[in-house]
């Protein structure tokens, strides 16, 4: 210990440590004053660079102990008797420098001073839906960015800046996005940023996830004239999300369920009006495509 004694410089400089280093809006940090020189008078704490009265939070006297409150106090600061200050509660408002004045005793006129420059971290912004699978064509979609006042905001789609589209309307303050009518090409990943001087934080991703279709179906291929013998290969597609349920009828008669239809060795009696028809349980949509084989 007379080795660390040793090493400590006999004049020390007051330095101030948050704790914790990292604080977010709505906790506490403690402004920690280290290396306090002896004999001394009290402390008083000024918001800001500036000391005077205006910028005056509070003060403490040692002897007899006291605690002074000055016009810059917003009722969430304490001093306590090492000198520390506790900021509850903090808010953007905090935001800046502190400063401390440290009185000696015999000394009043000059002091040792202390700052610190606070940074509250910015408030993680989230996003609500009214909807995050919505039907096209049908519903309109509203993403919030609540509880963010007051900041810079931007709206991301996909990774990009939001586009310029007058399909998307930001009424007011723009924390809210309005997607009307939305439409498959809607679907993506939707995230809120807001900023202030110092940086900048991003939500957690929404998707959504837009419901539609099934289109009309496409049967492939397009050859109509078989011969007895061949095999028969049909595939239908409908672009839809969720995916379609595939049927396959001939003639009106059920023939299978799925997107392929296979038939060995046809003969004559496999001509006829084959209709694929594919259904979207989710939108509850439904629709049909017919084609004509002829086997010959
Ligand atoms: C000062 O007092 C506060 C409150 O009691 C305490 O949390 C802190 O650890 C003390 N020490 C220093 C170095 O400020
Ligand atoms: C503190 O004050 C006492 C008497 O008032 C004095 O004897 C002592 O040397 C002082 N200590 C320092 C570090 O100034
Ligand atoms: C801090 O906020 C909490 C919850 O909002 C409140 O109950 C408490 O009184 C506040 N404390 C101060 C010192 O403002
Ligand atoms: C910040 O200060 C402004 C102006 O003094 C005040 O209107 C606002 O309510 C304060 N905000 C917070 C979060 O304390
Ligand atoms: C939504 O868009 C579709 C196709 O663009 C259109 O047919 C429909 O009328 C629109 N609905 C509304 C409410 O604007
Ligand atoms: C989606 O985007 C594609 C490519 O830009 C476009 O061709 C198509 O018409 C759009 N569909 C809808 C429903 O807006
Ligand atoms: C095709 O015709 C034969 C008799 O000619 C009959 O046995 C068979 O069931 C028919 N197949 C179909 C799919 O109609």
């Amino acid at each position: 210990s007379l080795l660390i004694f040793w090493n400590l410089p006999t004049t020390a400089q007051v330095t101030i440590e948050a704790q914790p280093t990292k604080v977010s809006e709505g906790k506490d940090v403690l402004l920690l004053v280290h290396n306090l020189p002896q004999n001394l008078t009290g402390y008083i704490w000024y918001k800001g660079q500036i000391m005077d009265y205006h910028h005056y939070i509070t003060a403490y006297v040692i002897d007899p102990e006291t605690i002074i409150f000055g016009p810059a106090y917003s009722g969430r600061e304490t001093v306590y008797s090492n000198a520390s200050l506790l900021i509850q509660n903090v808010t953007r408002n905090d935001t800046g420098s502190y400063t401390i004045k440290i009185i000696k005793r015999g000394d009043r006129t000059e002091g040792v001073t202390g700052h610190f420059t606070l940074y509250p971290e910015l408030p993680k912004p989230y996003i609500t839906s009214n909807n995050i699978n919505p039907m096209e064509n049908k519903n309109v979609v509203a993403l919030t960015c609540p509880k963010t006042q007051g900041y810079t905001y931007m709206w991301w789609v996909n990774g990009q800046s939001l586009p310029v589209s007058p399909r998307l309307k930001q009424p007011g303050i723009n924390k809210i996005l309005i997607v009307p009518n939305v439409t498959r090409n809607d679907t993506g990943t939707y995230e809120c940023e807001i900023w202030d001087r110092v940086g900048s934080i991003c939500s957690d991703p929404v998707t959504l996830d837009v419901l539609y279709g099934p289109d009309l179906p496409s049967i492939f291929p397009s050859l109509t004239d078989y011969r007895s013998g061949q095999n028969l290969y049909l595939s239908c597609f409908a672009d839809s999300n969720p995916p379609a349920e595939y049927t396959w009828t001939i003639n009106g008669k059920f023939l299978q369920s799925g997107p392929r239809l296979y038939i060995p060795q046809i003969t004559t009696n496999h001509s006829g009006l084959y209709r694929c028809s594919v259904r979207n349980s989710a939108t509850g949509s439904e629709r049909s495509t017919f084609k004509t084989i002829r086997v010959s």
